[in-house]
C-alpha cells in the first residue's frame, strides 16, 4: 500500500518524475510525538561527486527544513571511514534517526549493530548495505539492475544487437556500479554480437570520465569501439569532451548511453552527443522523511521501498527539458 504511494510520488518515465511530495503535515516534526521536542535526524551523505548527488542532497535538507526536523548533516567525501565515525557520533550525540546512503555495499555491519544496541532507527537511502534485515527500518532508492537492463535494451533496439562497447564503471564496491553492471551485462548476453571490450571505474565523476575516455581513445582497443555505456551522466559528459578532442562525433561515430537524467545530460541530448539517459530520481527527500515520520507514529513500512526509473533519449529529451528540476 505504502510502495503505491511512493510510487505514485516519484513516477518516472515521461511523467513529472521530479515532484516532490507534500509533506506530512504542516507542524514541524516531534520525537514520537511524546515530548513535543524537535524530530533530530542524522543523515551521513556519501559526498557530491556528482550533480546527480547535489540534487540529492538539497532534496534532503528542504525536505528537513519544510518539516521542521532538525538534520544533522555529515558529507563523507566519498570515504566509508568518515561515514563510520558520522553513525558513530550520531549515535554519541543521541539523535532521534539516523539515516545514510552507503558509499559501498560492505562493511556496515558493526556500525549498524552499535545503532541498534543504542536503540536508535536507522533508515538507508539510495544505495544498498549488505547487512542483515534487522539493522535497519527500510531501505528506499532505485532498482539499479534494471536501470542496467534499461539502458542495454535500448542500445540492443538502437544497433540491432551490434556493438563494441566500452563501459565507465561507478565507485568500486558501491550498489549502482556492481548492479548497472549485472544488469547490463545479463541483457547484451542472448547477443553474441554486442560485446564489453573495455571497462574502468571513473568514480562517478565527470573528470574521471574524461580522463579515462581520453586514455582509452589513445590505445589501440580505443578504435574498436563505437559505444560508451557510462554507469552515470557525469562520467558520459565527461567522455563526450574526451570523444570531441580527437575529433570524433559523440552520440554519431561512438554512441554514448548513460543512467541518471540530470539537466546537462538533456541537453547533451539535444545537441545529438549523448543518445540516451535512464532515469534515476535523485529527489529522495520527500519520501524519506515521509517514511521517518510514519515510523515515528508506529505506522509498519516496506522493508524495500522501489523508487521507479524512467528513460529518455534523442527523440524525446527536447520536450521534456524544461520541465527537468535537477
Ligand atoms: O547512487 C546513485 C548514484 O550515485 C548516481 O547514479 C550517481 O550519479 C551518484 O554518484
Amino acid at each position: 500500500m505504502f510502495l503505491l504511494a511512493a510510487v505514485a510520488v516519484l513516477s518516472g518515465c515521461g511523467s513529472n518524475a521530479a515532484e516532490p511530495a507534500k509533506p506530512a503535515g504542516d507542524k514541524p516534526a516531534t520525537d514520537a510525538g511524546q515530548s513535543g521536542k524537535k524530530l533530530v535526524v542524522g543523515f551521513s551523505q556519501i559526498g557530491a561527486e556528482s550533480a546527480w548527488r547535489t540534487a540529492n542532497t538539497n532534496s534532503i535538507k528542504a525536505e528537513a527544513e519544510k518539516r521542521g526536523i532538525e538534520l544533522k548533516f555529515s558529507d563523507a567525501q566519498q570515504k566509508q571511514e568518515n561515514q563510520i565515525k558520522a553513525i558513530r557520533s550520531f549515535i554519541d550525540q543521541k539523535v532521534d534517526v539516523i539515516a545514510f546512503a552507503p558509499v559501498v555495499e560492505t562493511g556496515w555491519e558493526p556500525v549498524l549493530t552499535e545503532a541498534k544496541k543504542a536503540g536508535i532507527p536507522v533508515f538507508v537511502s539510495d544505495r544498498r548495505p549488505q547487512v542483515p534485515d534487522d539493522l535497519y527500518v527500510t531501505f528506499l532508492g532505485a532498482d539499479f539492475i534494471k536501470e542496467g537492463q534499461m539502458a542495454a535494451e535500448w542500445l540492443i533496439k538502437k544497433t540491432g544487437g551490434k556493438a563494441v562497447i566500452a563501459e565507465l564503471e561507478g565507485t568500486t564496491g558501491s550498489a549502482p556500479a556492481n548492479d548497472r553492471k549485472k544488469g547490463f551485462a545479463e541483457a547484451i548476453a542472448k547477443y553474441p554480437d554486442m560485446k564489453v571490450v573495455f571497462s574502468q571505474t571513473g568514480d562517478f565523476k565527470r573528470a574521471n570520465g574524461k580522463e579515462v575516455t581520453e586514455a582509452l581513445l589513445k590505445s589501440p582497443v580505443g578504435n574498436t569501439i563505437n559505444v560508451i555505456y557510462a554507469h552515470n551522466d557525469d562520467m558520459a559528459l565527461g567522455a563526450i569532451q574526451a570523444i570531441e578532442a580527437v575529433g570524433k562525433k559523440p552520440g554519431k561515430d561512438i554512441l554514448v548511453i548513460s543512467i541518471d537524467g540530470i539537466k546537462d545530460a538533456f541537453v547533451a541530448m539535444t545537441e545529438g552527443k549523448l543518445n540516451c539517459t535512464t532515469e534515476c530520481n535523485p529527489l529522495l527527500g520527500p519520501l524519506l522523511f515521509d517514511s521517518i515520520e510514519k515510523f515515528k507514529k508506529g505506522e509498519k513500512l516496506e522493508k524495500r521501498q522501489i523508487v521507479p526509473d524512467g528513460q529518455f533519449d534523442e527523440t524525446t529529451a527536447a520536450k521534456e527539458l524544461p520541465n527537468r528540476k535537477y
